[in-house]
């Protein structure tokens, strides 16, 4: 995991990572390969994610002996943003499978980007809980920060957002509003077009990922 010049941003770029981003970059990738590599490249990302999580010594015992051993302790409350972010949860959930799954749905206007939402359904959170949001692009930010807002009153014990591509712009309007909560991804890109785009991007990641382009 690679610190980046943004104090909220971490990147993560495991071969695996780098190679699988190419792949979901390039334009000629069909939906049954896109979506293989958008499941390898977010199990990577979920796992760096995932660092600094408390664990909690429990007894066991070898084939040989008993010992203390270290285990997952925090609770863990995952959110995909609906509808790009269900990409990432089928192997968030495999990775933490007691996580409680909470589910946000936005949608940006094509015309003004600005994002609305549409569901929410969000699991009990405490100053005890880990959350982690998925969302494979982030571009101006406002789907997060709308989420984030939303969850203002709730002290979560930590806030992390996993995303595939995130641009400048999104990263600062985060850290602006939210500078504890903490990015993993697996690039920063260049800029946004004036569609709010992020370039050079992977386009319109609901649209690869469930095959309605
Ligand atoms: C996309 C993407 C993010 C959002 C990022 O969702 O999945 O949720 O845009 O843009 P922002 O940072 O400028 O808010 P979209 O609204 O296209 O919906 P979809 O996931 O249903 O395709
Ligand atoms: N949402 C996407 O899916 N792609 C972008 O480039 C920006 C927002």
């Amino acid at each position: 995991m690679t610190p980046t010049d943004f104090p909220n941003t971490f990147l993560v770029k495991h071969p695996f990572v780098v190679d699988s981003l190419t792949h979901l970059r390039n334009k000629a990738t069909e939906l049954g390969k896109f979506r293989r590599h958008s499941d390898q490249i977010c199990n990577f990302l979920f796992a760096e994610a995932i660092r600094g999580l408390d664990f909690k010594q429990v007894q066991i015992e070898t084939p040989m002996e008993k010992m203390q051993s270290p285990k997952l302790a925090d609770e863990t409350v995952i959110i995909p943003v609906l509808r790009a972010g269900l990409a990432m949860l089928y192997g968030a959930m495999k990775l933490l499978p007691k996580s409680k799954i909470g589910f946000v749905g936005m949608q940006r206007d094509e015309e003004t980007a600005i994002a609305s939402e549409y569901y929410w359904k969000v699991p009990k959170i405490t100053s005890q809980t880990v959350v982690i949001v998925t969302d494979p692009m982030l571009a101006t930010g406002g789907s997060i920060l709308h989420l984030l807002d939303h969850l203002k009153d709730v002290k979560a014990k930590t806030i992390r957002v996993v995303c595939v591509v995130a641009a400048p712009e999104g990263i600062e309007n985060i850290h602006k509003h939210y500078p504890n909560v903490k990015i993993f991804t697996a690039a920063i890109d260049r800029e946004l077009n004036s569609k709010k785009y992020i370039l050079p991007g992977i386009g319109d990641y609901g649209d690869r990922y469930f095959g309605t382009e």
